[in-house]
């Protein structure tokens, strides 16, 4: 596998891989690969003739007094795994490479990064915005891959993608779960196993959601509130916000329905968890 470093070399190597008229499907990652990203890669790999992985934990989108420091570093492991799936180029810049001195260029995505996730963690979709430009201008891939976890993510990016005329198209792949139905997440290394074994409400409150909307309940109001007795009733677990949105405007609904996103946010321990589900 060709590990990457520089601006310089993923530009030299992307130009070679158009030049040869193959496609392109990029996995952008902050690495701490799990089961979530090489389902991604999976897909990437059927769908393109070459695929990109990168792996940058991004500053820009963590805030102050967030996990930046300690956000899980497994790049020994990382390329084990990658060249084992045959992934032939990884984008691995560093700091000064993707953010030399002086960099001072922002992407304002104004109502959407202020909702849900946006509004504990100011700037953030700022951040997630900024680097998923530059690397989409480095890597002009054909298709991007993205997991449903991060859902406002997916949200932004897409719109962003189509607000700046970026010629890449988005693909959203299903949240993997471990057995239980905890999304997997680079940060679920934090959780202990007593937290761990709360987390796994998350996912049980979102089935309840599904299997209300299922019996014909359409109150937004009172799915939210069963999710919250749910939460509420582990000591462990502290809620930021439990929303029933539309999946394009991230505007919350009164009225559930087909395609309506229930979206939510906690902490348990000092991990921050998130999780959503589509309902069907
Ligand atoms: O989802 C992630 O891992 C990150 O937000 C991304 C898209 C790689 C940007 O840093």
């Amino acid at each position: 596998m060709q590990v990457i470093t520089s601006v310089k070399d993923i530009k030299l190597k992307v130009k070679a891989i158009k030049d040869s008229q193959l496609t392109i499907g990029f996995v952008p990652t902050m690495g701490a690969l799990h089961e979530g990203h090489l389902s991604l890669i999976h897909t990437a790999k059927k769908e393109n003739d070459e695929v990109i992985v990168s792996i940058f934990v991004n500053p820009l989108q963590f805030g102050e007094n967030e996990d930046f420091h300690q956000y899980p570093r497994t790049l020994d492991d990382d390329c084990r795994l990658l060249s084992k799936e045959g992934i032939n180029a990884l984008f691995c810049p560093d700091r000064s490479e993707m953010y030399p001195a002086g960099f001072c260029t922002s992407v304002v995505l104004n109502n959407l990064e202020d909702m849900l996730c946006g509004k504990s963690r100011p700037g953030h979709f700022r951040g997630v915005a900024v680097v998923v430009l530059k690397l989409f201008n480095l890597i002009q891939p054909d298709s991007a891959y993205f997991g449903q976890k991060d859902f406002q993510q997916t949200v932004i990016i897409k719109k962003m993608t189509r607000d700046l005329h970026l010629d890449s198209t988005i693909k959203v792949l299903p949240t993997v779960r471990d057995q239980g139905g905890l999304a997997l997440s680079s940060r679920n290394a934090y959780l202990t196993e007593l937290e761990k074994r709360d987390a796994y409400c998350l996912y049980r409150s979102l089935v309840k959601a599904q299997s209300m909307a299922d019996s014909g309940i359409r109150n937004a109001g009172k799915i939210i509130r069963e999710i919250e007795n749910i939460l509420n009733s582990y000591k462990t677990v502290t809620i930021d916000y439990i929303s029933i949105v539309n999946p394009e405007t991230l505007e919350s609904v009164q009225e559930v329905q087909s395609g309506s996103v229930v979206a939510l946010a906690v902490t348990i321990g000092r991990t921050r968890l998130i999780d959503n589900i589509i309902l069907a």
